[in-house]
């Protein structure tokens, strides 16, 4: 059974989603994978409660109370490794990791991000897509690199950015698109589908491309 520990940092729906589609597919049987703990780096957030209401163990590592991002990333490594994790994923987390922890667990965190990378990394991404005036917009999942919103791209999903939306119909948007893509990513990683190899995506041949890139009407 491979273990997977979310960490999050507010609303929790991503989380939310992927812990319906595990429930839904049944993953305990195949790919033989489960959520097996959450933690936030935020207190009082609905994504703990989201998790808490699962019977998952759902824990507060507050990087407010800590004086470096070293001691908080000790703290938060002693507090994952107990749940002896394959994956971490990232789903709505909102702290910098440095290289050293990500080095730690190297091609085995995968975080979604609302935007299609390597446009718009970092935070407001429907505001600003919006004021760059692109037609197409999204959402990406990828191996965590080195650097902020960057390293290997394991798939996206893409909309048309209708004219005159505004801000909060876009999020929304874009919003249903990672609760559909980030299970499906997490799925393929537990599953041994997709790999980190030499830095770059390796994808097996039972991956369909077009699920690469979905792109909404
Ligand atoms: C999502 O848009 C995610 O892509 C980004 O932060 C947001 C988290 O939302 N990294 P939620 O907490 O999953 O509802």
């Amino acid at each position: 059974m491979k273990n997977i520990v979310c960490l999050i940092s507010g609303r929790g729906s991503n989380l939310e989603s992927l812990l319906a589609t595990q429930a839904r597919e049944d993953w305990v049987r195949d790919p033989g994978a489960r959520v097996a703990a959450v933690v936030s780096n935020r207190p009082g957030v609905r994504g703990l409660e989201i998790a808490r209401a699962a019977g998952l163990p759902a824990v507060l590592v507050d990087h407010a109370g800590f004086a470096s991002r070293e001691d908080f990333e000790a703290a938060l490594a002693r507090a994952i490794e107990p749940h002896a994790p394959d994956f971490l994923v990232l789903a709505g987390f909102l702290r910098v990791l440095t290289p050293a922890f990500v080095r730690r667990f190297e091609g085995r965190i995968l975080n979604i991000h609302p935007s299609l990378l390597p446009s718009f990394p970092g935070l407001a991404t429907h505001r600003r897509a919006l004021e760059a005036g692109v037609r197409v917009h999204g959402t990406t999942v990828h191996f965590v690199g080195a650097e902020l919103d960057a390293g290997p791209i394991i798939a996206q999903s893409a909309l048309r950015v209708a004219p005159g939306e505004d801000e909060e119909a876009l999020a929304a948007r874009v919003l249903a698109l990672e609760h559909e893509l980030l299970p499906r990513c997490v799925r393929w990683v537990a599953g041994g589908l997709v790999r980190l190899e030499g830095g770059r995506v390796a994808l097996s041949p039972r991956i369909d491309p077009r699920d690469l890139l979905r792109l909404d009407p």
